[in-house]
């Protein structure tokens, strides 16, 4: 399972965060995230187009998509059967972990303390979302908590921005961060795929620097 999430998240250590509010934009989205050299995506259940949003970016066959802001096992069963390949969750919950295993599909739970740590490694879940990693303290909070857990794998997200990009991913600890700043709803709203494209590519380019 954990391997699976490193493996899909090692291809440009970037997981865009995507909240969608229309299943029009996720074609052009898609391609513009594709072509700025991203290899994956989280699509938000936070719309009530998500679903269709993740069908159509799975598609497209360029990503691979995932679901992000899962809160139940009911939600992690839609979002695989519409596609997605690994699921996010803000915070820990054994249902969907639960669910997640059963569907044979990688999750990163939220954690924010060492204590959610504990429990998303007794259930046997090693990657993990920090979240939200710069309200908490960013790379200090990351250095400390990650310290008495070597074991576990870090996808920092929360508050961070393309200058913060090089600061998380210089620890080892670190499989790969996610943001919603590559692609906003403003920037859908506006259709504003280039921009997506243009920031996508200066994020994987930080990324590998
Ligand atoms: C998430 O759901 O992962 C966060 O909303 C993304 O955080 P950001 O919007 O601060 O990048």
């Amino acid at each position: 399972m954990t391997t699976g999430l490193a493996a899909v998240l090692a291809g440009s250590r970037l997981l865009p965060v995507l909240t969608v509010p229309s299943v029009a934009s996720a074609g052009p989205l898609a391609d513009a995230l594709a072509a700025g050299g991203a290899r994956c995506a989280e699509v938000t259940f936070r719309t009530p187009d998500a679903e269709q949003v993740v069908k159509a970016m799975a598609a497209h066959g360029g990503l691979t998509v995932g679901a992000g802001t899962v809160l139940t096992a009911e939600q992690a069963e839609r979002a695989v059967a519409a596609g997605a390949r690994f699921l996010v969750s803000p915070g820990f919950d054994e249902e969907v972990i639960d669910k997640a295993r059963e569907l044979g599909v990688p999750v990163a739970p939220g954690v924010a303390t060492a204590t959610e740590l504990m429990r998303a490694l007794k259930a046997g879940v090693e990657t993990v979302k920090l979240f939200p990693a710069e309200p908490l303290g960013g790379t200090g909070m990351l250095r400390a908590l990650a310290a008495p857990f070597p074991q576990a794998r870090f996808v920092p997200t929360g508050g961070i921005g393309p200058g913060r990009l090089a600061a998380y991913l210089g620890h080892p600890s670190v499989l790969a961060v996610g943001g919603s700043w590559i692609a906003t709803p403003g920037h859908l709203e506006r259709g504003e795929y280039d921009e997506i494209r243009r920031l996508t590519a200066e994020a994987v380019e930080r990324a590998a620097a």
